[in-house]
């Protein structure tokens, strides 16, 4: 009978921090980070279909400026896009991103924590689910798969975005100009 062993060679494991679960230095982001999120600059990202997304007029709304070019954004960057088809707060859908920071996401887009959010009737945003590849259950590339190269990081965590921190929107971009 092993299990005193295998109990206490888990607690070892998780007393020395590995790295998959070390999360020392990293922006660890709670629903109350994203609270005010509509006081934030909010810039338009344009309503054109865009594949994998719900229709609707799309913004971004992000709490720091933008970076010089060849920079990265820092750690705390909280990045909220949504889908507003109407005014009414139960019609939007939110994603975020995160910079976390360190080696998360070391395989994508290096250091940003995803994000899927619920709003409540009265603007509310809260984290509905996170990670390399939160889901919302009906598609927007979460659903299932949990490789890195699909879902968000299918198109975020491209090797060709570490020139531009993983960003897509052109106006946040660093070393660009927001309008
Ligand atoms: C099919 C490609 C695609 C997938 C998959 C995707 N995005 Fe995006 N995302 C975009 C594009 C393109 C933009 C640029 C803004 C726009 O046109 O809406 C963007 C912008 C963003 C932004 C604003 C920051 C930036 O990079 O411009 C956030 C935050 C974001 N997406 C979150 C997510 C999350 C979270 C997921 C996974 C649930 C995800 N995205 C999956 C294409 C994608």
């Amino acid at each position: 009978m092993k299990w005193p062993g295998l109990w206490m060679a888990l607690a070892l494991a998780v007393g020395c921090g590995d790295t998959e679960g070390d999360t020392a230095g990293q922006f660890v982001a709670f629903t109350d980070h994203f609270r005010p999120f509509r006081n934030w600059t909010r810039l338009d990202v344009g309503s054109e279909p865009l594949e994998g997304h719900p229709p609707g007029p799309r913004f971004v709304y992000i709490n720091q400026p933008n970076p010089p070019a060849g920079g990265d954004y820092p750690v705390g960057t909280i990045i909220v896009k949504s889908v507003e088809p109407s005014a009414n707060f139960s019609d939007w859908e939110l994603f975020a991103m995160v910079k976390r920071g360190g080696s998360y996401n070391v395989n994508g887009a290096v250091g940003w924590e995803y994000f899927i959010l619920g709003m409540s009737t009265a603007g509310v945003p809260v984290i509905l689910s996170r990670g390399l590849n939160p889901t919302d259950l009906h598609g927007y590339g979460g659903g299932g798969a949990t490789t890195q190269t699909q879902g968000c990081n299918g198109c975020h965590g491209t090797a060709a975005g570490t020139s531009f921190d993983h960003i897509l929107s052109l106006a946040i971009r660093p070393g660009a100009t927001r309008p």
